[in-house]
């Protein structure tokens, strides 16, 4: 074990660019969204897993004392860990056999209708245990981090019965717990009507309401419910019954909005005030004015777009300029999107939704902080927030966008200790 993964107290010196992301106290909108807060050959100092000063590289050389220990960046890109805002990280199996089908013209509705897509999800899911399935997520877990991701938005909805829902949940705490990666966890009850209830559907939404909810809520196992609002999954009437009654038991909103198709998700998100409205792929000017209006951040997924084959991305660059505050995240699940990586998303978002480098970062780490009731205290390299960052093998953090394929990072730190390092 190296001294900096023990020391209390450290430097980081020598990053050719610090991107600390400083700025308002708030999410970032338009211009803004490009303004990186980069000091060129930067520092910082780290106390007691949270940044204590930040400044140039001679400013915090100046202050360096015999108690503290030095890493040296060695010209490196510094970021703050990525914030991935919506993650499936829990369940069991892959559907390897669906993505061939896929491949070979099936679509993802199609493959859903006829009982596969996230049902086959849920039996794999159901049919293992809950050490099984901690044991398999630790092993995304290990994935995340070793991309430079340092918290993540992780789901439940592959249980879908009440002890099922719980069982992921606790799966995610425990991962919270006991591994370096931080998850903020979200009960998705409602990713889908299980077969059981398929001819009373109306019984499943009030197992939601009237059982789930309750006990997610007093367990206190979720900070944030979602809903899957799409044509044949959750109705908008559906949705808005959910999410009002998640909103009663303390939890702030998500939505999975307009993915398939215009539905109405975003209007309904608008309508609800929720924090974020996830995918949007077929979000139109209205639900982007809605949007606005409400004050509700895009989360846009590009690689489910991405791994569905589809080239039917959301309106980044509308949303961007209409002024919203665009948060980017990999939806890693096993259906259609299956990456943990940022990096493959800050390409997607830049060559396919034309966000600039800076846009795309800021959608990835501050914006996405935001997203998650965390802005005061991640998403950016400023004094007082946690110490997550990521040391990369690159001198300018464009990059980190313009490379793909190839993963860059050589160290990652997680509340001030190093949790990675990669050899170049
Ligand atoms: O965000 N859209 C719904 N949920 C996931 C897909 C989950 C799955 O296919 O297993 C998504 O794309
Ligand atoms: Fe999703």
């Amino acid at each position: 074990m190296s001294s900096e993964k023990e020391s209390k107290s450290f430097a980081v010196v020598n990053c050719s660019q610090l991107v600390t992301l400083a700025g308002p106290a708030r999410p970032r909108v338009g211009p803004e969204m490009r303004e990186l807060g980069i000091i060129a050959d930067g520092a910082f100092l780290v106390r007691d897993g949270s940044i204590a000063e930040v400044g140039t590289s001679e400013q915090i050389k100046a202050r360096i004392n015999a108690d503290c220990d030095v890493v040296d960046a060695c010209g490196s890109v510094v970021l703050p860990g990525f914030v991935d805002a919506h993650t499936h990280p829990v369940f069991s199996g892959t559907r390897v056999d669906e993505f061939e089908e896929r491949i070979k013209g099936a679509t993802y509705a199609e493959i859903a209708a006829r009982g596969g897509g996230i049902q086959s999800t849920v039996n794999a899911t159901r049919a293992t245990h809950d050490d099984m399935l901690l044991h398999v997520s630790w092993h995304y877990t290990d994935w995340f981090l070793r991309s430079g991701t340092t918290t993540i938005e992780a789901k439940s909805g592959y249980g879908l019965s009440l002890d099922h829902e719980l069982m992921i949940l606790r799966v995610i705490k425990k991962l919270g717990d006991e591994t370096d990666l931080r998850y903020i966890p979200t009960f998705l009850g409602a990713h889908s009507i299980p077969p059981e209830y398929r001819s009373r559907r109306e019984q499943y939404v009030s197992l939601i309401i009237e059982e789930m909810l309750p006990a997610v809520a007093s367990q206190k196992l979720a900070e944030f419910c979602d809903v899957f609002c799409e044509q044949n999954v959750f109705t908008i009437d559906e949705s808005r019954k959910i999410l009002s009654a998640a909103r009663l038991h303390g939890l702030a909103l998500r939505i999975h909005a307009d993915q398939l198709s215009l539905s109405g998700g975003a209007k309904l998100a608008a309508e609800l005030g929720t924090i974020t409205a996830d995918h949007l792929e077929h979000t139109d000017a209205e639900g982007i004015a809605a949007l606005k209006s409400a004050g509700v951040q895009p989360v846009l997924l590009p690689g489910s777009v991405y791994a569905l084959g589809s080239s039917h991305y959301p309106a980044a660059r509308e949303m961007i300029d209409a002024g919203l505050a665009v948060v980017v995240a990999t939806d890693f699940n096993p259906g259609s999107s299956p990456t943990p990586s940022m990096h493959m998303i800050l390409s997607l978002a830049t060559t396919q939704m034309k966000m600039t480098p800076a846009e795309a970062i800021t959608a990835a780490t501050i914006n996405a902080a935001y997203s998650l009731n965390r802005g005061a205290q991640l998403g950016s390299i400023e004094p007082g927030k946690v110490a997550d960052f990521v040391i990369y093998e690159c001198d300018d953090y464009r990059e980190l966008t313009y490379f793909f394929g190839v993963d860059r990072v050589w160290k990652v730190y997680a509340s001030g200790r190093l949790v990675v390092e990669h050899q170049y």
